[in-house]
């Protein structure tokens, strides 16, 4: 009898649980969300050779980036970062990442209502939405779990912000 009752609870306990996370759960876990995020099916290979060919020139075969990235130049701009854990691509979302490859820094600021005069060239004229991800995914996989993690997290964070 008791242990009955005590399945009877843990049912209860299962049912209330996926019920909340149902009424919780963020928009972005949508089938389609309508936010860029990282597709599931994305191809290593290909973003390291597409960024050896669209990306090294400026941000290093070695994602190192250019020397002095913090120092403006003389026009105000600012050199290349690196991709690698010691810049800061990792501390933004897929969103920003995407939007920052495809229209270009100066487009992508724009849309946030930032001002900036970025030297961040727009690839949406030679590279496909899935090339882009596929250079994301690759820069993505060179960092450790920690970078990850943390750019997961803002991920999320983003897409529970934009509300689907
Ligand atoms: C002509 C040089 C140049 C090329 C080529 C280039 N970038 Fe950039 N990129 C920059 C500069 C300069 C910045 C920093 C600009 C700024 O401050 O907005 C930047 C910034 C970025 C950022 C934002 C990083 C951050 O931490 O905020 C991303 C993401 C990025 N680039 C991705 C790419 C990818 C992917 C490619 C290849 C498809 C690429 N870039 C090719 C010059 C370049």
């Amino acid at each position: 009898m008791m242990k009955r009752m005590m399945v009877i609870a843990a049912a209860l306990l299962a049912l209330g649980a996926g019920v909340f996370w149902w009424g919780v759960r963020p928009s972005g876990m949508d089938t389609k969300p309508v936010t860029p995020v990282m597709p599931d099916n994305v191809d290593l290979a290909e973003g390291k050779a597409l960024y050896a060919e669209n990306c090294a020139s400026c941000h290093g075969a070695n994602l190192e980036g250019q020397p002095d990235w913090q120092s403006r130049d003389a026009d105000g701009r600012l050199p290349a970062p690196p991709h690698d854990e010691t810049g800061h691509t990792w501390h933004h979302s897929d969103r920003v990442l995407f939007r920052y490859t495809k229209l270009g820094g100066r487009d992508a600021l724009a849309l946030q209502g930032v001002d900036f005069d970025s030297g961040m060239p727009g690839f949406g004229d030679q590279l496909s939405d899935a090339q882009i991800w596929n250079i994301l995914a690759y820069i993505q996989s060179t960092w450790t779990a920690r970078e990850r993690a943390a750019q997961a997290a803002s991920t999320e964070a983003d897409l529970a912000d934009e509300g689907g």
